[in-house]
C-alpha cells in the first residue's frame, strides 16, 4: 500500500502478472463493479501487465480506487516501465499488429474493455498506460 489505499505491484515475472490480476480483481470487487465489469478490467490489466513484462522489460502497476464525486466508484490502474517505448502509437493500437510473436490484440482489446484509456510512450522514454473502469 502507498498513499490513499493504492497498491503498487512490481512486474518482473509471470507470477507478478498473476499478482496484478488478483489485486485488480480484489479492488474491483471492493468498488462494487459488476462481475462482468470485474472480468473486463482484470482481462485488460492482464494484457497490459504482460506487455509491461515482455516489451517493457518489467516495471510496475499501481492499482487504486477512484470516486467520481457523484456517487460512482471505479478502479484506476497505471502501468509504467522504463523500456524502449512505443515508436508508433496508432500502429501499436491496431488490431492484429505485433512487433513480436503475439496476436497483436492486447492493447486494442484492453482499450475496448475499459472506460478510460491513456497511453504515453516515446522511443527511449518508457511507457505509461492508465486505464479506468467505472461502476454503473
Ligand atoms: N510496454 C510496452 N513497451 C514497448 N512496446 C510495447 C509495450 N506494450 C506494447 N508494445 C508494442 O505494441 C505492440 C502491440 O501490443 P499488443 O499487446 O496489442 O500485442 P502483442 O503483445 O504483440 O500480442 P498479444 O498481446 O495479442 O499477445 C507490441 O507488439 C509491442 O511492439
Ligand atoms: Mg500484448
Amino acid at each position: 500500500m502507498t498513499d490513499a489505499g493504492a497498491t503498487e505491484i512490481p512486474i518482473g515475472s509471470g507470477d507478478d502478472v498473476v499478482r496484478v490480476r488478483q489485486a485488480v480483481r480484489e479492488a474491483a470487487g471492493a468498488a462494487k463493479l459488476s462481475l462482468v465489469d470485474q472480468t473486463k478490467i482484470v482481462t485488460a490489466a492482464s494484457e497490459l501487465a504482460r506487455n509491461t513484462l515482455i516489451y517493457g522489460g518489467g516495471g510496475h502497476a499501481r492499482v487504486e480506487r477512484v470516486d467520481s464525486g457523484l456517487g460512482r466508484a471505479g478502479i484506476r490502474i497505471l502501468f509504467a516501465d522504463e523500456g524502449p517505448g512505443i515508436p508508433d502509437l496508432d500502429l501499436a493500437l491496431t488490431d492484429g499488429w505485433t512487433s513480436g510473436n503475439g496476436l497483436g490484440l492486447g492493447l486494442s482489446g484492453a482499450r475496448r474493455l475499459v472506460d478510460e484509456f491513456s497511453l504515453d510512450s516515446a522511443p527511449g522514454a518508457g511507457t505509461r498506460i492508465t486505464v479506468v473502469k467505472w461502476g454503473r
